[in-house]
């Protein structure tokens, strides 16, 4: 049966039983009210004849004939006199005679004789031959003496021919009313399937729903994507590749090219000093993220030309097709001057947030000058977005902390965008994060963001605090969002990861060649232990708590001094800032002081390499070492780790890594230490180097499969399908317009 005929046919029932129930008590309270109402009409009759039965109360037919003038009603049978003794005085003829005066003084008072004061009117139903009646006894008083009472008998049969007629009227309607109940059920049921059917229709053609289906329709979808987000996944085995990137791209953004606006671009135009121009890639873990996801995405990366031969290699408008020689995407560059990249590169991004946010005790310097170029380098890049977006609600990705006020410069520009924020480093807690002068702002400007990315939870709640704390919003935190000015925020974390497999290892050799290799250029014993590290020159990375541990191995571990040396390849990195060329000397110094202490003949106990080195250079050494230490003081994440586990296809090689990395909370099979614990991490290096090859493999083979699994196209992945989710619901609340371009083609 169909649930609205079940759902009827229930009605009807219960609407029957409703209704006998209802004349149960119908009938009932009629009744009382009719006896009620004889009894009284009886009481009043016999008190107006009192005067004249008192009187003939001794002569039988006298008597009766006063009973006689009390029976002129139709409704009354008969009336009798009886005595205080329970005798018959008189009777009319009609008077049903099984009703003696004994059984009526009985049905009152059994066995007692009448006092005066407790005397008062009774009555009751009774059968006799022919039906029911109703009889009521009225005393008769005389003075102060009760002298008898007065038995009038009322006919019933007109009761229950009124009952019988009343009955009828209720039965009818309430068989109405369950009618008209069912059918009007029926009718709406069939009204608001087709109701619910339609929204469905208009929201699978992408169109606006009625305000009332919304809420329904919000969960079906949610629904409907996450069967279809586990059927994605299943179908493609769960590993995400360029290609599934670019399929998620097609089917959940129609397609759509996504701008990137990062400061560091992915390709460097360098003239060397023979006038040679080289392409440089340079030492950034947001570059090595990104730069697989354009190549995979298509569109346009929007960063500072920063190289010396940068504008001569791209056109008048400063763009250029990348990578060379696989051209697939634009690289768009942006100019500034040297008092722009002054305060807002080095000042304010790299001396004022860079230390703000990382925990490696250098002091933030807050400069308003900086800060005056900083939003307008920001204003700058809004403005070049602008340039490069082919419609009115493009995808937008924002890197990091250079750009922390775009997002809402963007959206000021292009309200329609899906801005998505990453910030690559940590974000710290509001005690920290308020010493910052300019903390309203960067929060508002972040706010203009439809969704903010953080690497990890710890720094998304850091950042809501941070927006409780200091601005007017309101924070949902079961959807981990913040409303501000009327705008929504998703803040999620979506830990950062690299391309696998990795791009560099097409042109790197074997192992044991890269170790030969390596081994001959440092001037190794082909038996020598061999330890990497591989980093900007940079205080986070904890370059001098790693040079400690190494000397303090030494100390503590005789044996393998003149054996075990640790390379560091040290890019020199924003060496315009004081603090870098402290850094820079420092590590310098004391490298040169362990080497004084241990090396000897040939041996150096430490080999720093300060210089830039390209990708496929990095590769070799990370497949050459024994160990690869990663002992940054703080980082967001750090892909070094992650780098050397993907160069690692031989599954040998320990890697040692820092518990204040956000790499540290995925790659547990790592050797974790504190790198400012000389004692433990000296100690981690000398288990690495003793670690058995089948413990290497264990450990190896779990970390490549965690970040094979979590690679950067899917870090991007859930990020566009997050953003593709939420341009569906703005679509259907009329924030965007239906229809997307097919196609797109670069604005000039
Ligand atoms: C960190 C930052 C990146 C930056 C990289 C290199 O990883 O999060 O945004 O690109 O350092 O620093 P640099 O100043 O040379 O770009």
């Amino acid at each position: 049966m169909r649930p609205a005929l079940r759902f009827a046919v229930a009605l009807v029932l219960g609407l029957a039983l409703l209704t006998w129930a209802a004349s149960v008590v119908v009938m009932r309270t009629t009744r009382a009210w009719f006896e009620r109402d004889m009894q009284l009409r009886a009481e009043l009759a016999v008190s107006g004849a009192r005067e004249a039965l008192v009187a003939h109360w001794g002569r039988e037919s006298d008597l009766r004939r006063a009973l006689v003038e009390l029976t002129h009603d139709e409704r009354v049978l008969g009336a009798a006199a009886c005595g205080t003794d329970l005798g018959l005085r008189a009777r009319t003829i009609e008077y049903p005679a099984p009703l003696s005066c004994g059984r009526l003084g009985a049905d009152v008072r059994p066995g007692e004789d009448f006092p005066a004061e407790a005397w008062r009117a009774w009555s009751s139903v009774f059968s006799v031959p022919g039906g029911q009646v109703h009889a009521t006894a009225v005393p008769v008083i005389s003075g102060e003496q009760p002298i008898g009472f007065v038995v009038l008998v009322h006919d019933l049969s007109f009761v229950e021919r009124r009952e019988a007629t009343t009955r009828r009227f209720l039965v009818m309607a309430f068989g109405f009313l369950a009618l008209a109940a069912a059918v009007t059920t029926l009718i709406a049921a069939r009204l608001s399937w087709r109701g619910w059917s339609n929204e469905l229709r208009r929201l699978i053609r992408g169109e606006r729903p009625r305000p009332e289906f919304r809420p329904f329709l919000r969960d079906v979808r949610d629904l409907v994507e996450r069967l279809a987000a586990e059927r994605e996944a299943d179908g493609l085995g769960g590993l995400w590749t360029p290609q599934r990137l670019k399929n998620t791209l097609s089917r959940h953004l129609h397609g759509e090219r996504v701008v990137i606006v990062a400061h560091r671009e992915p390709y460097v135009h360098e003239r060397a000093s023979d006038g040679q121009v080289t392409l440089v890639h340079p030492a950034s873990g947001l570059v090595t993220a990104l730069e697989p996801v354009m190549r995979a995405c298509s569109g346009t990366w929007v960063a500072h030309g920063s190289g010396s031969a940068d504008a001569e290699a791209a056109d008048k408008n400063g763009r250029l097709l990348v990578p060379p020689g696989e051209e697939s995407y634009v690289l768009r560059r942006v100019w500034l001057s040297p008092e722009e990249e002054k305060g807002f590169y080095y000042g304010l991004s790299n001396e004022g947030l860079w230390p703000l946010c990382h925990i490696a005790h250098t002091r933030p310097v807050f400069r308003s000058e900086d800060w005056r170029h900083y939003q307008e380098v920001n204003r700058k890049f809004a403005d070049a977005v602008r340039q490069e977006v082919d419609s009115d609600d493009p995808i937008i990705l924002v890197q990091d902390y250079h750009f922390a006020l775009l997002p809402r410069m963007i959206r000021e520009r292009l309200p329609r965008a899906t801005v998505i924020t990453f910030w690559h480093i940590p974000w710290p807690n509001s005690e920290r994060f308020g010493i910052c002068p300019w903390r309203d702002e960067i929060l508002t400007g972040l706010l203009g963001s439809s969704i903010l990315g953080f690497h990890a939870q710890v720094h998304c709640n850091n950042f809501i605090d941070g927006v409780d704390r200091f601005l007017e919003s309101r924070i949902d935190r079961e959807q981990n969002a913040v409303v501000h000015q009327g705008q929504w925020t998703l803040v999620r974390p979506y830990p950062i990861s690299i391309e696998w497999p990795s791009g560099w290892l097409r042109d790197v050799p074997p192992v044991a060649q890269c170790r030969a290799s390596v081994f001959a250029e440092l001037g190794l014993a082909p038996d020598a232990l061999l330890g990497v590290g591989v980093d900007r020159l940079d205080y986070t990375k904890g370059i001098e708590e790693r040079m400690l541990a190494v000397e303090r191995l030494l100390e503590r571990s005789p044996s393998l001094r003149g054996r075990f040396s640790f390379v560091q390849l040290a890019a020199p990195s924003r060496t315009a800032i004081p603090e870098y060329q402290k850094l820079n000397e420092t590590v310098a110094a004391v490298a040169a002081r362990i080497n004084q202490r241990f090396s000897s003949g040939g041996y150096r106990a430490v080999i720093l390499k300060r210089a830039h080195h390209e990708p496929p250079t990095v590769f070799r050494y990370y497949r050459a070492a024994d160990l690869c230490y990663v002992s940054s003081l703080h980082d967001g994440m750090n892909l070094v780790a992650k780098e050397f586990i993907a160069a690692r296809d031989d599954e040998q090689g320990v890697l040692v890594l820092s518990h204040f990395t956000g790499a540290a909370r995925e790659l547990t099979e790592a050797l974790s230490v504190n790198p400012y614990d000389l004692d433990e991490a000296s100690a981690a290096l000398v288990a690495a180097l003793l670690m058995p090859r089948d413990e290497q493999r264990d450990r190896m083979r779990a970390m490549r499969a965690l970040v094979a699994e979590f690679n950067v196209y899917r870090w991007a992945g859930r990020m566009l399908v997050d953003a593709a989710r939420l341009r569906r619901r703005e679509r259907l609340s009329g924030r965007l317009s239906r229809h997307l371009p097919d196609s797109a083609s670069f604005a000039e």
